[in-house]
Protein backbone atom coordinates (compact mmCIF):
# COMPACT_ATOMS: atom_id res chain seq x y z
CA UNK A 1 0.00 0.00 0.00
CA UNK A 2 2.90 2.27 0.39
CA UNK A 3 3.53 5.41 -1.96
CA UNK A 4 0.22 4.53 -3.15
CA UNK A 5 -2.10 7.63 -2.96
CA UNK A 6 -5.34 7.17 -1.04
CA UNK A 7 -7.86 9.17 -1.39
CA UNK A 8 -11.78 9.47 0.41
CA UNK A 9 -14.39 11.95 0.12
CA UNK A 10 -15.52 14.38 3.52
CA UNK A 11 -17.26 12.24 5.67
CA UNK A 12 -20.13 14.96 6.21
CA UNK A 13 -23.13 13.28 8.04
CA UNK A 14 -26.34 13.14 6.29
CA UNK A 15 -28.50 11.44 8.48
CA UNK A 16 -28.46 10.81 12.35
CA UNK A 17 -32.14 9.50 12.65
CA UNK A 18 -32.48 9.45 16.58
CA UNK A 19 -30.36 11.91 18.91
CA UNK A 20 -29.95 10.37 22.21
CA UNK A 21 -30.72 13.01 24.91
CA UNK A 22 -27.47 11.45 26.81
CA UNK A 23 -26.04 14.15 29.68
CA UNK A 24 -22.55 13.52 28.14
CA UNK A 25 -21.64 16.67 28.94
CA UNK A 26 -22.22 16.07 32.38
CA UNK A 27 -18.31 15.85 33.77
CA UNK A 28 -17.28 13.72 36.81
CA UNK A 29 -15.14 16.44 38.98
CA UNK A 30 -14.26 14.00 41.83
CA UNK A 31 -12.98 15.97 45.07
CA UNK A 32 -9.26 15.70 44.97
CA UNK A 33 -9.01 16.32 48.07
CA UNK A 34 -7.43 13.07 49.76
CA UNK A 35 -5.02 13.40 52.06
CA UNK A 36 -2.82 10.76 53.38
CA UNK A 37 -2.43 11.07 56.73
CA UNK A 38 1.14 9.67 57.54
CA UNK A 39 2.02 7.52 60.74
CA UNK A 40 3.43 9.41 63.25
CA UNK A 41 5.88 8.98 66.19
CA UNK A 42 5.43 6.56 68.08
CA UNK A 43 6.51 7.89 71.20
CA UNK A 44 3.02 6.95 73.11
CA UNK A 45 2.98 3.69 72.11
CA UNK A 46 6.53 3.26 73.16
CA UNK A 47 5.95 5.17 76.88
CA UNK A 48 3.61 1.87 77.76
CA UNK A 49 5.57 -0.20 75.78
CA UNK A 50 7.22 -3.26 77.24
CA UNK A 51 10.70 -1.90 76.87
CA UNK A 52 13.22 -4.52 74.68
CA UNK A 53 15.64 -6.96 76.41
CA UNK A 54 18.32 -5.74 73.43
CA UNK A 55 19.02 -3.62 71.04
CA UNK A 56 18.56 -6.09 68.30
CA UNK A 57 14.74 -6.74 69.44
CA UNK A 58 13.94 -2.81 69.70
CA UNK A 59 15.62 -2.75 66.10
CA UNK A 60 13.30 -5.69 64.74
CA UNK A 61 9.78 -4.03 66.15
CA UNK A 62 11.36 -0.83 65.09
CA UNK A 63 11.73 -2.38 61.42
CA UNK A 64 7.98 -4.47 62.14
CA UNK A 65 7.12 -0.80 62.44
CA UNK A 66 9.03 0.16 59.59
CA UNK A 67 6.83 -2.82 57.75
CA UNK A 68 3.37 -2.00 58.88
CA UNK A 69 4.10 2.37 58.15
CA UNK A 70 5.24 1.17 54.67
CA UNK A 71 2.28 -1.31 54.29
CA UNK A 72 -0.06 1.71 55.04
CA UNK A 73 1.84 3.80 53.43
CA UNK A 74 1.22 2.05 50.01
CA UNK A 75 -1.99 1.40 50.70
CA UNK A 76 -3.06 4.74 51.25
CA UNK A 77 -0.82 5.59 48.02
CA UNK A 78 -2.43 3.43 45.95
CA UNK A 79 -5.96 4.61 47.06
CA UNK A 80 -5.12 8.02 46.43
CA UNK A 81 -3.25 7.33 43.05
CA UNK A 82 -6.95 5.59 42.51
CA UNK A 83 -9.01 8.85 43.24
CA UNK A 84 -6.28 10.95 41.31
CA UNK A 85 -7.21 8.93 38.34
CA UNK A 86 -10.42 9.69 38.45
CA UNK A 87 -10.23 12.82 39.52
CA UNK A 88 -7.62 14.46 37.10
CA UNK A 89 -5.93 17.12 38.32
CA UNK A 90 -5.87 19.88 35.95
CA UNK A 91 -2.51 20.16 34.97
CA UNK A 92 -3.11 16.77 33.22
CA UNK A 93 -3.88 15.76 29.77
CA UNK A 94 -4.74 12.70 27.87
CA UNK A 95 -2.69 11.52 25.24
CA UNK A 96 -3.57 9.03 22.39
CA UNK A 97 -1.14 7.75 19.80
CA UNK A 98 -1.91 9.09 16.33
CA UNK A 99 -0.71 6.96 13.37
CA UNK A 100 -1.34 7.70 9.26
CA UNK A 101 -3.63 5.01 7.98
CA UNK A 102 -1.74 4.45 4.94
CA UNK A 103 -0.16 0.95 5.82
CA UNK A 104 -3.78 0.09 6.44
CA UNK A 105 -5.44 1.53 3.12
CA UNK A 106 -7.11 4.56 4.34
CA UNK A 107 -6.82 7.85 3.89
CA UNK A 108 -7.22 8.96 7.75
CA UNK A 109 -5.58 8.50 10.82
CA UNK A 110 -6.07 6.35 13.60
CA UNK A 111 -5.94 5.88 17.17
CA UNK A 112 -6.91 3.23 19.56
CA UNK A 113 -9.92 3.16 21.99
CA UNK A 114 -10.44 1.15 25.03
CA UNK A 115 -14.06 1.35 26.03
CA UNK A 116 -16.07 -0.66 28.39
CA UNK A 117 -14.84 -2.46 32.01
CA UNK A 118 -12.98 -4.59 31.41
CA UNK A 119 -11.83 -2.39 28.41
CA UNK A 120 -11.67 -3.72 24.74
CA UNK A 121 -9.64 -2.18 22.37
CA UNK A 122 -10.86 -0.64 19.37
CA UNK A 123 -8.74 0.94 16.24
CA UNK A 124 -10.54 3.88 15.15
CA UNK A 125 -10.39 6.90 12.37
CA UNK A 126 -9.81 10.09 14.22
CA UNK A 127 -12.51 12.43 12.85
CA UNK A 128 -13.44 16.24 13.50
CA UNK A 129 -15.62 15.95 11.17
CA UNK A 130 -18.07 13.76 12.44
CA UNK A 131 -19.61 13.72 16.34
CA UNK A 132 -20.60 10.02 16.68
CA UNK A 133 -18.14 7.95 18.06
CA UNK A 134 -19.26 4.25 17.02
CA UNK A 135 -16.91 0.76 17.04
CA UNK A 136 -18.15 -2.24 15.94
CA UNK A 137 -20.33 -4.69 18.08
CA UNK A 138 -17.70 -7.39 17.79
CA UNK A 139 -17.96 -9.28 20.98
CA UNK A 140 -21.08 -10.45 23.00
CA UNK A 141 -20.94 -7.86 25.48
CA UNK A 142 -21.28 -4.91 22.96
CA UNK A 143 -23.59 -6.95 21.01
CA UNK A 144 -25.59 -8.07 24.34
CA UNK A 145 -25.21 -5.59 27.72
CA UNK A 146 -24.74 -2.21 25.10
CA UNK A 147 -27.52 -2.90 22.95
CA UNK A 148 -30.02 -3.77 26.10
CA UNK A 149 -28.25 -0.46 28.38
CA UNK A 150 -30.40 2.25 27.15
CA UNK A 151 -32.68 4.28 28.92
CA UNK A 152 -35.24 3.36 27.46
CA UNK A 153 -37.67 6.47 28.77
CA UNK A 154 -35.82 8.86 26.27
CA UNK A 155 -36.07 6.63 23.36
CA UNK A 156 -38.86 7.28 20.97
CA UNK A 157 -41.01 4.30 21.88
CA UNK A 158 -40.15 2.47 24.92
CA UNK A 159 -39.70 -0.82 22.96
CA UNK A 160 -37.14 0.82 20.45
CA UNK A 161 -33.59 1.24 21.71
CA UNK A 162 -31.96 4.45 20.71
CA UNK A 163 -30.60 3.61 17.07
CA UNK A 164 -28.84 5.46 15.11
CA UNK A 165 -27.98 5.89 11.19
CA UNK A 166 -25.34 7.68 10.33
CA UNK A 167 -24.47 7.87 6.23
CA UNK A 168 -21.33 9.59 4.99
CA UNK A 169 -20.81 11.09 1.73
CA UNK A 170 -18.89 9.12 0.42
CA UNK A 171 -21.54 5.74 0.80
CA UNK A 172 -20.25 4.49 4.01
CA UNK A 173 -22.64 4.43 6.52
CA UNK A 174 -23.32 2.84 9.90
CA UNK A 175 -26.11 1.63 11.91
CA UNK A 176 -26.72 0.74 16.01
CA UNK A 177 -27.59 1.82 18.90
CA UNK A 178 -25.92 4.11 21.56
CA UNK A 179 -24.94 3.47 25.39
CA UNK A 180 -23.22 5.36 27.72
CA UNK A 181 -19.71 3.92 28.25
CA UNK A 182 -16.49 4.15 30.12
CA UNK A 183 -13.63 5.17 28.14
CA UNK A 184 -9.89 4.62 29.91
CA UNK A 185 -7.31 6.71 28.82
CA UNK A 186 -3.53 7.31 29.00
CA UNK A 187 -2.62 10.41 30.84
CA UNK A 188 0.32 12.95 30.10
CA UNK A 189 1.72 11.41 33.44
CA UNK A 190 2.30 7.84 32.20
CA UNK A 191 -1.07 7.14 34.40
CA UNK A 192 -4.69 6.25 33.65
CA UNK A 193 -7.98 7.66 33.84
CA UNK A 194 -11.52 6.63 33.04
CA UNK A 195 -13.78 8.85 31.55
CA UNK A 196 -16.72 7.88 32.23
CA UNK A 197 -20.50 8.32 30.74
CA UNK A 198 -19.28 8.76 27.21
CA UNK A 199 -21.55 8.11 24.54
CA UNK A 200 -20.34 5.64 22.15
CA UNK A 201 -22.79 3.71 19.25
CA UNK A 202 -22.30 0.03 19.16
CA UNK A 203 -22.76 -0.26 15.63
CA UNK A 204 -23.79 -3.68 14.30
CA UNK A 205 -23.75 -2.53 10.59
CA UNK A 206 -20.48 -0.65 8.65
CA UNK A 207 -21.22 -0.43 4.84
CA UNK A 208 -18.82 1.10 2.76
CA UNK A 209 -15.16 1.19 2.47
CA UNK A 210 -14.73 4.16 4.68
CA UNK A 211 -14.39 1.52 8.29
CA UNK A 212 -12.51 -1.24 6.14
CA UNK A 213 -9.54 -2.54 8.65
CA UNK A 214 -10.49 -0.05 11.39
CA UNK A 215 -13.33 -0.84 14.43
CA UNK A 216 -14.48 2.61 14.09
CA UNK A 217 -14.65 6.18 14.38
CA UNK A 218 -13.65 8.41 17.30
CA UNK A 219 -15.46 11.52 16.77
CA UNK A 220 -14.08 15.20 17.45
CA UNK A 221 -16.72 16.66 15.60
CA UNK A 222 -18.11 20.02 17.64
CA UNK A 223 -21.25 19.05 19.25
CA UNK A 224 -22.08 18.69 22.92
CA UNK A 225 -21.90 14.92 22.24
CA UNK A 226 -18.95 14.30 20.63
CA UNK A 227 -15.86 12.82 22.13
CA UNK A 228 -13.66 15.48 21.52
CA UNK A 229 -16.18 18.19 23.40
CA UNK A 230 -16.44 15.71 26.35
CA UNK A 231 -12.62 14.97 27.03
CA UNK A 232 -11.15 18.36 26.04
CA UNK A 233 -13.74 20.09 28.35
CA UNK A 234 -12.73 17.93 31.61
CA UNK A 235 -9.39 18.86 30.51
CA UNK A 236 -9.52 22.74 30.38
CA UNK A 237 -11.14 22.78 26.85
CA UNK A 238 -8.15 22.22 24.68
CA UNK A 239 -7.48 19.45 21.90
CA UNK A 240 -4.52 19.29 19.67
CA UNK A 241 -3.04 16.72 17.58
CA UNK A 242 0.01 16.63 14.95
CA UNK A 243 -0.63 14.71 11.90
CA UNK A 244 2.84 12.91 10.59
CA UNK A 245 3.15 12.52 6.88
CA UNK A 246 0.29 10.79 5.37
CA UNK A 247 1.84 7.93 3.83
CA UNK A 248 4.20 7.18 7.42
CA UNK A 249 4.85 3.63 8.09
CA UNK A 250 2.13 2.73 10.99
CA UNK A 251 4.77 2.77 13.23
CA UNK A 252 5.47 6.00 13.24
CA UNK A 253 3.27 7.60 16.26
CA UNK A 254 2.18 11.34 17.06
CA UNK A 255 -0.58 12.37 19.79
CA UNK A 256 -3.84 13.47 20.08
CA UNK A 257 -3.92 15.22 23.52
CA UNK A 258 -6.75 16.48 25.36
CA UNK A 259 -5.91 19.15 27.62
CA UNK A 260 -2.50 21.06 27.99
CA UNK A 261 -0.30 19.59 25.20
CA UNK A 262 2.99 19.38 26.11
CA UNK A 263 4.23 20.82 23.05
CA UNK A 264 3.21 24.05 24.26
CA UNK A 265 6.42 24.63 25.69
CA UNK A 266 8.96 24.90 22.36
CA UNK A 267 8.09 25.10 19.46
CA UNK A 268 4.59 26.94 19.71
CA UNK A 269 5.85 30.40 20.73
CA UNK A 270 5.82 31.18 17.06
CA UNK A 271 2.64 29.37 16.43
CA UNK A 272 -0.09 31.43 14.37
CA UNK A 273 -3.44 32.08 15.51
CA UNK A 274 -7.01 32.29 13.76
CA UNK A 275 -10.74 32.48 15.58
CA UNK A 276 -12.68 28.92 15.83
CA UNK A 277 -16.07 29.23 14.45
CA UNK A 278 -18.07 27.06 16.26
CA UNK A 279 -21.30 28.25 15.47
CA UNK A 280 -21.72 28.26 12.14
CA UNK A 281 -20.58 24.80 10.52
CA UNK A 282 -21.77 22.47 13.15
CA UNK A 283 -20.52 19.63 14.00
CA UNK A 284 -17.33 20.87 12.16
CA UNK A 285 -14.73 23.71 12.70
CA UNK A 286 -14.92 26.40 10.50
CA UNK A 287 -12.31 29.00 9.86
CA UNK A 288 -12.63 32.39 8.80
CA UNK A 289 -10.45 33.12 5.31
CA UNK A 290 -9.70 35.79 3.53
CA UNK A 291 -8.12 34.64 0.47
CA UNK A 292 -5.30 32.45 -1.06
CA UNK A 293 -2.14 33.38 -2.32
CA UNK A 294 0.59 31.44 -4.64
CA UNK A 295 3.99 32.40 -4.93
CA UNK A 296 3.41 35.66 -3.36
CA UNK A 297 0.57 36.99 -5.64
CA UNK A 298 -3.43 36.89 -3.87
CA UNK A 299 -5.53 35.03 -6.22
CA UNK A 300 -8.78 36.35 -7.15
CA UNK A 301 -11.43 34.21 -5.51
CA UNK A 302 -14.57 35.70 -5.21
CA UNK A 303 -15.20 36.69 -1.22
CA UNK A 304 -18.81 34.32 -1.18
CA UNK A 305 -16.73 31.16 -1.58
CA UNK A 306 -15.46 32.12 1.95
CA UNK A 307 -18.64 33.50 3.50
CA UNK A 308 -21.03 31.34 5.81
CA UNK A 309 -23.58 33.53 5.15
CA UNK A 310 -23.46 33.55 1.31
CA UNK A 311 -23.54 29.39 1.34
CA UNK A 312 -19.39 29.29 1.53
CA UNK A 313 -16.84 28.85 4.41
CA UNK A 314 -14.23 27.00 5.64
CA UNK A 315 -13.84 24.19 7.53
CA UNK A 316 -10.64 21.96 8.84
CA UNK A 317 -11.05 18.50 8.49
CA UNK A 318 -9.20 14.98 9.54
CA UNK A 319 -11.52 12.81 7.92
CA UNK A 320 -10.93 13.94 4.47
CA UNK A 321 -7.46 13.55 2.91
CA UNK A 322 -7.24 15.98 0.21
CA UNK A 323 -8.52 19.60 0.38
CA UNK A 324 -11.99 20.62 -1.12
CA UNK A 325 -12.45 24.18 -3.12
CA UNK A 326 -15.51 25.60 -3.73
CA UNK A 327 -15.57 25.63 -7.92
CA UNK A 328 -14.76 29.37 -8.34
CA UNK A 329 -11.46 28.91 -6.07
CA UNK A 330 -10.62 25.43 -7.24
CA UNK A 331 -9.95 27.20 -11.04
CA UNK A 332 -8.29 30.25 -10.31
CA UNK A 333 -5.76 27.72 -7.58
CA UNK A 334 -5.49 24.91 -10.16
CA UNK A 335 -4.68 26.85 -13.16
CA UNK A 336 -2.20 28.81 -11.45
CA UNK A 337 -0.62 25.79 -9.61
CA UNK A 338 -0.84 24.11 -13.00
CA UNK A 339 1.29 26.74 -14.82
CA UNK A 340 4.39 26.22 -12.33
CA UNK A 341 4.26 22.24 -12.98
CA UNK A 342 3.86 22.62 -16.69
CA UNK A 343 7.34 21.61 -17.51
CA UNK A 344 6.44 17.94 -16.23
CA UNK A 345 4.83 15.89 -18.80
CA UNK A 346 1.22 15.67 -17.37
CA UNK A 347 0.04 11.79 -16.91
CA UNK A 348 -3.31 10.69 -16.22
CA UNK A 349 -4.44 8.45 -13.98
CA UNK A 350 -7.75 6.45 -13.83
CA UNK A 351 -7.08 5.46 -10.15
CA UNK A 352 -7.30 8.92 -8.33
CA UNK A 353 -9.93 11.59 -8.93
CA UNK A 354 -7.72 14.26 -9.14
CA UNK A 355 -7.55 16.20 -12.05
CA UNK A 356 -3.83 17.21 -12.56
CA UNK A 357 -0.78 14.94 -12.39
CA UNK A 358 2.67 14.63 -13.84
CA UNK A 359 5.44 12.73 -14.14
CA UNK A 360 8.00 13.58 -11.21
CA UNK A 361 10.88 12.21 -12.78
CA UNK A 362 13.93 15.40 -12.39
CA UNK A 363 11.36 17.08 -9.96
CA UNK A 364 12.00 20.44 -8.63
CA UNK A 365 10.62 21.20 -5.33
CA UNK A 366 12.06 24.87 -6.20
CA UNK A 367 9.40 25.41 -8.26
CA UNK A 368 6.45 24.86 -6.46
CA UNK A 369 5.23 28.43 -5.46
CA UNK A 370 4.33 28.70 -1.80
CA UNK A 371 0.90 28.15 -1.53
CA UNK A 372 -0.85 30.62 1.57
CA UNK A 373 -4.64 30.35 3.14
CA UNK A 374 -4.73 33.93 4.48
CA UNK A 375 -7.19 34.01 7.47
CA UNK A 376 -9.64 37.18 8.22
CA UNK A 377 -7.34 38.05 11.20
CA UNK A 378 -4.71 38.40 9.48
CA UNK A 379 -2.57 34.96 10.15
CA UNK A 380 -1.91 33.10 7.50
CA UNK A 381 -1.18 28.76 7.17
CA UNK A 382 1.40 28.14 5.05
CA UNK A 383 1.52 24.42 4.33
CA UNK A 384 4.67 22.44 3.29
CA UNK A 385 4.55 22.20 -0.37
CA UNK A 386 4.80 18.31 -0.76
CA UNK A 387 0.60 19.04 1.25
CA UNK A 388 -0.59 19.97 -1.96
CA UNK A 389 2.10 18.43 -4.64
CA UNK A 390 1.49 15.56 -3.38
CA UNK A 391 3.14 11.80 -3.94
CA UNK A 392 0.72 9.25 -6.01
CA UNK A 393 3.61 6.72 -6.29
CA UNK A 394 5.40 5.72 -8.91
CA UNK A 395 7.35 8.56 -10.34
CA UNK A 396 4.16 10.66 -9.97
CA UNK A 397 2.73 13.62 -8.45
CA UNK A 398 -0.66 15.07 -8.54
CA UNK A 399 -2.24 18.81 -7.35
CA UNK A 400 -3.85 17.52 -4.52
CA UNK A 401 -6.94 19.33 -4.33
CA UNK A 402 -11.08 18.56 -5.41
CA UNK A 403 -13.27 20.44 -6.53
CA UNK A 404 -16.50 20.59 -4.45
CA UNK A 405 -20.01 22.68 -5.59
CA UNK A 406 -20.90 26.22 -4.99
CA UNK A 407 -22.82 27.02 -2.74
CA UNK A 408 -21.17 24.91 -0.33
CA UNK A 409 -17.90 24.44 1.93
CA UNK A 410 -14.52 24.21 1.22
CA UNK A 411 -12.67 21.67 2.96
CA UNK A 412 -8.76 21.81 4.82
CA UNK A 413 -7.73 18.26 4.51
CA UNK A 414 -5.44 16.17 6.56
CA UNK A 415 -3.04 16.13 3.59
CA UNK A 416 -2.86 19.61 3.63
CA UNK A 417 -2.32 20.10 7.66
CA UNK A 418 0.56 17.07 7.58
CA UNK A 419 3.61 17.83 9.68
CA UNK A 420 1.97 20.98 11.45
CA UNK A 421 0.81 20.88 14.80
CA UNK A 422 -2.99 21.95 15.58
CA UNK A 423 -4.68 22.96 19.09
CA UNK A 424 -8.51 23.60 19.42
CA UNK A 425 -9.33 25.68 22.06
CA UNK A 426 -12.91 25.23 22.54
CA UNK A 427 -13.32 27.99 25.34
CA UNK A 428 -10.86 30.18 23.78
CA UNK A 429 -12.68 29.99 20.43
CA UNK A 430 -9.27 29.71 18.45
CA UNK A 431 -7.12 27.73 16.42
CA UNK A 432 -3.31 27.49 16.57
CA UNK A 433 -1.09 26.10 14.62
CA UNK A 434 3.05 25.96 13.98
CA UNK A 435 5.07 23.43 11.51
CA UNK A 436 6.46 20.52 13.09
CA UNK A 437 8.05 17.52 12.22
CA UNK A 438 5.19 15.20 14.83
CA UNK A 439 8.30 13.63 16.04
CA UNK A 440 9.51 13.01 19.68
CA UNK A 441 5.46 12.01 20.74
CA UNK A 442 4.57 14.90 18.96
C1 LIG B 1 2.75 -6.01 54.29
O1 LIG B 1 2.04 -6.31 53.11
C2 LIG B 1 2.44 -7.52 52.52
C3 LIG B 1 1.68 -7.69 51.23
O2 LIG B 1 0.95 -6.55 50.90
C4 LIG B 1 2.15 -8.68 53.47
O3 LIG B 1 2.58 -9.88 52.89
C5 LIG B 1 2.89 -8.45 54.77
O4 LIG B 1 2.53 -9.44 55.71
C6 LIG B 1 2.54 -7.11 55.37
N1 LIG B 1 3.37 -6.90 56.52
C7 LIG B 1 2.91 -6.46 57.67
C8 LIG B 1 3.89 -6.35 58.74
O5 LIG B 1 1.74 -6.15 57.82
C1 LIG C 1 6.33 -1.81 13.29
O1 LIG C 1 7.18 -2.16 14.37
C2 LIG C 1 7.13 -3.54 14.69
C3 LIG C 1 7.94 -3.77 15.94
O2 LIG C 1 8.81 -2.72 16.20
C4 LIG C 1 7.65 -4.34 13.51
O3 LIG C 1 7.60 -5.70 13.81
C5 LIG C 1 6.76 -4.05 12.30
O4 LIG C 1 7.29 -4.71 11.17
C6 LIG C 1 6.71 -2.57 12.03
N1 LIG C 1 5.72 -2.33 11.01
C7 LIG C 1 6.00 -1.75 9.87
C8 LIG C 1 4.88 -1.57 8.92
O5 LIG C 1 7.14 -1.38 9.60
C1 LIG D 1 -5.52 26.27 24.87
O1 LIG D 1 -5.00 26.64 23.61
C2 LIG D 1 -4.78 28.02 23.48
C3 LIG D 1 -4.38 28.29 22.06
O2 LIG D 1 -3.37 27.47 21.62
C4 LIG D 1 -3.75 28.46 24.51
O3 LIG D 1 -3.52 29.84 24.41
C5 LIG D 1 -4.26 28.11 25.89
O4 LIG D 1 -3.28 28.42 26.85
C6 LIG D 1 -4.58 26.64 25.98
N1 LIG D 1 -5.24 26.37 27.24
C7 LIG D 1 -4.87 25.35 28.01
C8 LIG D 1 -5.64 25.16 29.26
O5 LIG D 1 -3.95 24.60 27.72
C1 LIG E 1 8.49 9.56 -16.39
O1 LIG E 1 9.44 10.00 -17.31
C2 LIG E 1 10.59 9.18 -17.41
C3 LIG E 1 11.53 9.78 -18.44
O2 LIG E 1 11.68 11.13 -18.25
C4 LIG E 1 10.19 7.79 -17.85
O3 LIG E 1 11.34 6.96 -17.85
C5 LIG E 1 9.17 7.24 -16.89
O4 LIG E 1 8.70 5.99 -17.33
C6 LIG E 1 8.00 8.19 -16.74
N1 LIG E 1 7.10 7.68 -15.70
C7 LIG E 1 5.78 7.59 -15.89
C8 LIG E 1 5.04 7.04 -14.75
O5 LIG E 1 5.24 7.94 -16.91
Amino acid sequence: MKGKLIVLLPLIVLVAIVEARHHVDEMQHDSNSFSLELIHSHANQFSNYRRPRAQHERLKDLIHHDIIRHNITSHRLRTRRRAAEEAVPPAASIEMPLNAGSDLGIGQYITTLRVGTPSQTFRVIVDTGSDLTSVRCRSERCKVELMTLFSLTICPTPLTPCAYDYGYADGSATRGVFADETVTVGLSNGRKTRLRNVLIGCSDSYQGITFDNVDGLLGLGNTKHSFATHAAHKFGGNFSYCLVDHLSNINATSYITFGTSRNRVGPLGNARRTTLELQSLVPFYGVNVRGISLGDKMLEIPMKVWDVTQGGGTILDSGSSLTYLTDPAYQTVMEALTMSVSKYPRVKLDTVPMDYCFNSTGFDETSVPKFIIHFEDGARFEPHWDSYVITAGGGIRCLGFLPARFPGVSVIGNIMQQNYFWEYDLIGKSLSFVPSACSCGY
